[in-house]
């Protein structure tokens, strides 16, 4: 049986997203400025079905509403970009609509990419999710496309797989993970985990280089061609299910 959508006042669900003080919200219901299903909303505080079609049915000033809680999305992380809400230089929030920072449930990324790596990376406001995904026992793969300075020996693959190999200042072995060769300095490398720098460190105790890192993929779900560095989308159900699908 489908959960049935959870109910808010029409206030708490406005406020919540953004859009301003209950006080603000408020104003909009009474200035004729919420929407739902082509009637004009008149009472701040009628509890509203917060169903995963909202936007389509609901507008604020006319726009479309902004995604109800329990929202994914991509976004194709530039570089340059931190993955943090308050270190200095650019930051991943700040290339989302301004509003959507002011969110609670807060919009975070589900784990990080180090400012120098590129591609793939989500943002929920669903911590349940958010903690799935990120969880060691999920093993939800990651795959990278890594540019090396040097050529590769050819025993990297068996290193990376044999779920003996440790890292730097760690003393717990890495679980196993795929190497695919492309060419002589570049391979693509799925790993189950996430530990800090994990894959530049990797090269780096086989005595190589990370000149460049882009993520393409997490579990089935792959980086679209057509988005663009600094661009996101919003994911459907069955995307979010690609996530944690067995492959
Ligand atoms: N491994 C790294 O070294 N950096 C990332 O950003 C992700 C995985």
């Amino acid at each position: 049986m489908s959960k049935a959508a959870p109910q808010l006042r029409l206030d708490r669900l406005l406020a919540n997203l953004g859009y301003g003080s209950r006080r603000e919200v408020q104003g909009l219901v009474h200035a004729g400025l919420v929407v739902l299903d082509g009637e004009t909303l008149e009472d701040a505080d009628q509890r509203v079905a917060v169903t995963a079609d909202l936007s389509d049915r609901m507008t604020v000033r006319g726009r479309r509403l902004d995604p109800p809680p329990g929202m994914v999305l991509m976004l194709n992380k530039p570089l340059g970009v931190t993955c943090s809400h308050k270190e200095a230089g650019p930051l991943i929030y700040g290339l989302l609509p301004e509003r959507w920072r002011r969110r609670d449930p807060a919009i975070s990324t589900v784990g990080r990419l180090d400012k120098d790596t590129s591609g793939l990376i989500l943002m929920t406001d669903d911590g349940g999710l958010l903690h799935r995904i990120i969880s060691p026992k999920s093993h939800v793969p990651k795959r990278y496309l890594a540019t090396l300075a040097r050529p590769l020996a050819g025993t990297e693959a068996a290193i990376f797989a044999s779920g003996t190999l440790m890292l730097e200042g760690e003393d717990k072995p890495l679980q196993p993970a795929e190497l695919e060769v492309i060419g002589p300095t570049s391979a693509f490398v799925t790993v189950h985990e996430g530990r800090y720098h994990q894959v530049r460190r990797m090269f780096a105790a086989v005595g190589n280089h990370v000149e460049a890192l882009h993520r393409e993929r997490i579990g089935s779900l792959a980086l679209p061609e057509d988005l663009e560095p600094g661009q996101y989308r919003i994911l459907g159900a069955a995307e979010i299910a690609a996530i944690l699908a067995p492959r």
